[in-house]
């Protein structure tokens, strides 16, 4: 298929920054929401008027909250007004397909398509999205437009994964991107405990950024610390200082940490002195 005309359903984070990066590829550019709201430059207000803009574009996606995917495909379908030559995709990481199913008899392709990036902003972060992977599913004809789009919009790598991975691939992400977050809030309100109200919030950015550019080389080669030395006495110490919460988090996260640390040839007696003072 030929991307020429995209309508966007949903005024938010993720479907003014597609639409802002389709607008900027040269692409016309609809997007479609509840209520009429002024959208910044160079997008026309989005309007609640669905139909005309619906029957004009070759692309439609859906950029609503995950459980409000089915609820926009049963408007469509109610509405008549998804054809044949048409492909739907929504943006959801953790639904696949089947939240379509309202659109199966419409003849459209049907899938999804993830951008695998964050978007907190309010807006749209246009770019934000090229050097970011896209991961598609879907049907043949909905993969070949995710494809396209995600070439158009410089998405790289494109990933295709079956329909029953996405929970698992959707928790990977939370994983590598929002417990990242929680992670540095640990470690910000540890040392705030240890250290008082003077230790600025950015105290592990630079470790963290170091950290994150060694992970280029792969998880265990980025790996240091007590853990991937076999150091069981500083674990003891770690352990003994932390309670509640942070001790079963950092115990997790430590017999995790060891599953590196022996891919990286750890020493077993020392592997298990770790695990000894991590039981
Ligand atoms: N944000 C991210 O980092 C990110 C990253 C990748 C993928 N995603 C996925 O992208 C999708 C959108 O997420 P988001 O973060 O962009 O959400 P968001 O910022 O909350 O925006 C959602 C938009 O959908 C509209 N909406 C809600 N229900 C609707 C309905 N029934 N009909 C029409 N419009 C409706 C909302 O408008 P109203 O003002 O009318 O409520 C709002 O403009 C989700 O599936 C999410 O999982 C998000």
């Amino acid at each position: 298929m030929s991307i020429d005309n995209v309508a966007v359903i949903g005024a938010g984070r993720v479907g003014l920054t597609l639409a802002r990066a389709l607008v900027r590829s040269g692409r016309a550019v609809a997007v479609l929401g509840r209520h009429v709201d002024a959208l910044p430059e160079p997008l026309e207000p989005a309007t609640p008027v669905w139909e005309p803009a619906i029957a004009a574009s070759d692309l439609v996606l859906i950029a609503v909250p995950d459980d409000a995917i089915g609820d926009v495909a049963r408007t469509l379908a109610r509405g008549g007004v998804i054809g044949a030559p048409q492909v739907v995709l929504h943006t959801s990481g953790l639904h696949d397909r089947s939240a379509l199913a309202a659109l199966y008899s419409s003849g459209a392709g049907l899938g999804s398509w993830h951008p695998l990036q964050t978007f907190p902003r309010r807006g749209g972060e246009p770019d934000a999205l090229a050097g970011s992977p896209a991961v598609i599913e879907g049907d043949e004809r909905a993969l070949a437009a995710g494809r396209e789009l995600a070439e158009l919009l410089q998405l790289r790598p494109v990933v295709e994964i079956a329909a029953d991975r996405k929970a698992s691939y959707h928790a990977a992400a939370v994983f590598a991107s929002n417990y990242l977050v929680v992670l540095a809030d640990v470690a910000a309100r540890l040392t705030r405990d240890a250290g008082g109200d003077q230790v600025p919030n950015a105290l592990f950015l630079p470790l963290m950024r170091h950290t994150l550019a060694h992970l280029n080389d792969g998880p265990a080669a980025a790996l240091t610390g007590p853990v991937s030395r076999g150091d069981a006495g500083t674990i003891a110490r770690h352990l003994a200082a932390l309670e509640g919460p942070e001790r079963e988090l950092y115990r997790a996260l430590a017999k995790e940490a060891l599953r590196l640390a022996r891919q990286n040839g750890l020493d077993e007696n020392a592997a298990q002195a770790v695990l000894a003072v991590l039981a």
